[in-house]
Parts: C-alpha cells; structure tokens; sequence
C-alpha cells in the first residue's frame, strides 16, 4: 500500500522509519517531510494547507494517511480525507478538542469521572477572583487552545497564580483553566484506538527543560525514554482501568470519532495516577523512542485502525522487553534563540543508534543540513535495559562533529 505520512519533524521521521519496515508498504509519500527521510520516503509538497487540493492528489493513490501533528486535526485535513473515504489516522477535529481545547477535556474528564487535578472554568475577572476565594491552592493557570508555549503557568504561591490568571485573560482570552498543582512524577501513556478497540503503544518519559536535572526553560522536548522508568505492571493496570478504558468508552458514549494515537499525559501521585492534558497523537520526542522499540507491523495495524477494525489479538502489537533512549540534539542558544548557525558532521560514524531529523533542507552547497527548528536530530538508541541504551546513544554522540549545538546529558539518567 501507499500510505501518506503529513509533517516534517523528528516523530514523522521516526514514523516514516516505522513504516518502512512493514511487508505491506509500496511506498511512503511524506509531505512534505524532510532531506533526513528522503532514502526511505518520497518527499512531496503537496500544499498541505489547503485540505480540497490534498485531497485532489490522494484520491485513488493513498491507502492510508497518517497525521503526525495535532494541526492537521484542527484544521479540518483529518475530517477532509475522511470525509473523501481516504482512510486516516487521527481524530475527528470535535474528538481532537481533547488536545485542542483544554476545557474541553477538563469537562470529559468530569463528565466520565476519570482522575485529573481539581479544575474550574473562568470566562472573566470576577469568577477569577470567586475562584481563589473558594480555593486557596490554585496554581497552575492554562489557557484554553494551543499558544505556542506561553499558555501555562505554573506558579509557586497563590498570589502569582491570581496575577498570572488575570494576565492571561487579557492577553489570551477566556475561557481559562484554574488548576490545583499535583507533586508526583510526570509519564506518558500512549495508545491506538479505533473508538471501540485500543492497544497500547506503551508509556514513555519526556525531558521537558533545556538543562540537566529539570533544571531552565521549558522545551518541546530534550529526550526521551521508553517505556518510563516510573512504571510497575501494578499502576499500569491501574492507568488502564481508571484511565484508559474509560477516555475510550467516554469517546464513544459522547458519539466523537476518536481513530488514532492518544497520548495521556499522567502525574503519578501518592493518590494514584492523574491526567495532566492529553494529546491527539504521539509526542515528539516521545514517538523516536516508543517507535523505535517497537517491532510489529505497523503500517497493517493503522490501516485496521482506520478502518475501525483495530483487533488486539490480530494486530502483533509488539512491544518487546527493550528499553529506548532518544536524545535531543538542539541549537545553542535553544530556546530562547535560534540565531546559531549549529554544524552536525560524522553522521555515518554513528553505529548503534537511529538519528532522526527534524525540519530542516539540504544546504546549497554541501551534502549538510540547513534546519528550519531550534530541535536538529533525535539520536535513538534501544538496549536490553535503559542503562544499556543510553550508553550507546551517547556513545555514538561522542561519535558526531557538533558545533553551536546543546543537549541535555542525562536523559535516562
Ligand atoms: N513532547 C510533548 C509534545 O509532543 O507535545
């Protein structure tokens, strides 16, 4: 089959990868993906912007099309090539309000009782200040829709959270999310689902500041490991019962077409796992080493998903009992700047390990990448245990020429 894969960073690269090793690809169209994938993808500029002339190209020549980004559910692409019978995966753009609209998902949550931080719903200054005056632990202040890394705060006293809250009213709008702070270890949990069935694409860690131990600004993310450390079968089970299963039955008792990956995004507290936010797909860089470790068909697995006919049994998800690690090589200066000009040399030196390529294009003048994001590459590698795996991912980064370039060097630590 030819299958459609939308998006240009390091988690489609992972996914192209993923792809490329089912029996049943023909060919891999990604669009527009990037120079990193190009020996294993055909890299097109379909204008993916406009949904009617993507669905004029896939028609008849796509069997599936995958979405990487949450993006192409809020824009509509998801519901357009559904709508013109191209099987797809990714939610419905009303299913994918579980990402795009955090009241949305706070009111899911309470509508189907599953686990999250106590929450209101503000639209002005007044409940604002109600809000406070009837909980003194209010301190985490979101806005509703996505806001490029600006829309949460999370703050250290009562007084900060209610300037903050104010603050974001005016600049982002109402509606926003009031939340209690939770103390715990942050993990992700991944799954498939076609709204009815769902396998689990396993739990993952993701590094989410720039410097070593937690430590400086928020990223999009500096690594990864897969499956988290932080997780014992006895809090899976729990995930599943308390969590999984019911976002899946509430999807569905709803009536939203929810056909794709979720990512849930937990706290485990001392009171048991809690949802922090979800995602409508899988994490970047979370997908390098999920997907990395896995090992069934999975271009056979989506198309049943997509079709609504995801069968665990059937579908060899194939989770083995290898660890992953995925590093993060970023710009200097990352990301509060993305002025350096960074250098990667010696990339056929690298021997245990996938590198995986975010936006970038091949320079004029050599065979170098010029790249378009502050993250570059996503260096991945899998061992028996996660010790094993870390060591040679950095192994094989000591192997590269890096200039003007940071990472963090505890990722799996
Ligand atoms: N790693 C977080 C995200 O993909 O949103």
């Amino acid at each position: 089959m030819n299958i459609l894969v939308l998006g240009s960073g390091a988690r489609e690269h992972s996914l192209v990868h993923s792809l490329s090793r089912s029996p049943s690809v023909h060919k891999i169209i990604a669009c527009p993906g990037n120079p990193g994938m190009a020996e294993i993808a055909v890299c097109k500029r379909i204008p993916f912007r406009d949904n009617i002339e993507l669905v004029k190209q896939c028609r008849d020549k796509i069997a599936l099309a995958v979405v990487g980004s949450s993006k192409f559910v809020e824009d509509g692409t998801v519901d357009a090539l559904a709508l013109a019978g191209i099987p797809v995966i990714g939610p419905a753009e009303d299913a994918g309000r579980i990402e795009t609209s955090k009241a949305f998902a706070s009111q899911f949550m309470t509508r189907h009782k599953i686990p999250s931080p106590w929450t209101e719903i503000v639209v002005n200054e007044s409940e604002i200040l109600d809000a406070f005056a009837r909980n003194n632990q209010i301190r985490v202040v979101k806005c509703d829709g996505f806001s490029h890394g600006s829309g949460v705060h999370v703050c250290d006293d009562e007084k900060q959270a209610q300037n903050a809250a104010i603050d974001m009213l005016h600049k982002n709008g109402a509606p926003l999310i009031l939340q209690e702070k939770l103390e715990g270890i942050e993990c992700s949990y991944s799954i498939l689902t076609d709204g009815q069935q769902w396998v689990s694409f396993s739990s993952s860690r993701d590094y989410k500041r720039v410097g070593e131990n937690e430590t400086g600004p928020t990223t999009g993310g500096m690594g990864s490991v897969s499956p988290s450390p932080d997780l014992n079968p006895e809090l899976e089970k729990r995930i599943i019962h308390e969590i999984v299963q019911p976002v899946v039955d509430g999807m569905r008792q709803d009536s939203l077409l929810y056909r794709g990956f979720l990512s849930i995004q937990l706290m485990l507290t001392s009171n048991g796992p809690k949802v922090l936010e979800f995602n409508a797909r899988l994490g970047d860089p979370e997908t390098q080493s999920i997907l990395t470790r896995f090992r069934g068909d999975l271009a056979c697995l989506l198309k049943d998903c997509s079709m609504g006919c995801l069968n665990a049994v059937g579908s060899e998800v194939a989770f083995g009992k290898h660890s992953a690690v995925s590093v993060v090589i970023a710009r200097e200066g990352y990301p509060e700047s993305e002025a350096a000009q960074p250098i990667i040399d010696n990339l056929d030196k690298v021997k245990d390990s996938y590198v995986y390529f975010s936006n970038c294009r091949k320079a004029d003048d050599s065979a170098r990448m010029k790249f378009k994001s502050g993250r570059l590459i996503s260096v991945t590698a899998i061992g028996e245990t996660i010790d094993d795996a870390r060591e040679k991912c950095y192994q094989d980064i000591s192997r590269l020429h890096l200039e003007k370039v940071r990472f963090r060097k505890d990722i799996g630590s």
